[in-house]
């Protein structure tokens, strides 16, 4: 079998989408390995998760303005030890600036709890709901410096059902997500 790529996954909370990202990559065909989760919150409950499933986890303390161009340095640093190949952000919720990315071109790819181009950016449900659309859905695309604006890769339809809520919505978003 060909070498597996050595994914990263870069978390702020819950980290749902991570662990789908680890047991996917359980089956025997997958061609990627989770071979680190970190992110810019040391008490995100995802990384005791990774934890537990034996996935190699790094804490870095959450970056302030003054201590951003640090964290990005030691984030790069950290991805390059561990020879990472792409990089996934699944609920990262964090900019990052266009030189952290210019070096990560083309592998680094982020989860988009809507069909983009529509609703990009934060309450992507609600914007959903108030333009009355009929279908939502998730989307997985390259990360650029304009936000959720990179190449699409994937996505996947979800119907918006009637009395759904923001809630509602975001939880079967989310299982297309997965
Ligand atoms: C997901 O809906 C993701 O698309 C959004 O934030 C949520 C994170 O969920 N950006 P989880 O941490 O993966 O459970």
């Amino acid at each position: 079998m060909p070498e597996r790529s050595r994914v990263a996954v870069l978390i702020s909370g819950r980290g749902s989408n991570m662990a789908a990202l680890i047991y996917a990559s359980r089956a025997d065909d997958c061609p990627y390995e989770v071979r680190l989760v970190t992110g810019d919150n040391p008490d995100a409950p995802g990384l005791g998760l990774a934890k537990a499933e034996g996935v190699p986890v790094v804490r870095l303390a959450t970056p302030t303005p003054k201590t951003k161009d640090h964290y990005l340095r030691d984030l790069h640093v950290l991805l390059e030890k561990e020879a990472i190949d792409l990089i996934t952000l699944a609920g990262f919720m964090r900019i990052i600036p266009e030189d952290f990315l210019s070096r990560w071109e083309g592998r680094i790819v982020n989860i988009h709890p809507s069909l983009l181009p529509k609703h990009k950016g934060l309450r992507t449900h609600e914007a959903c709901l108030a333009a009355d659309e009929k279908v939502s859905g998730a989307t997985v695309h390259l990360v650029t410096p304009e936000l959720d604006s990179g190449d699409i890769l994937a996505q996947v339809e979800v119907a918006v059902l009637p009395g759904d809520t923001a809630e509602t919505l975001a939880e079967r978003v989310l299982i297309a997500e997965h």
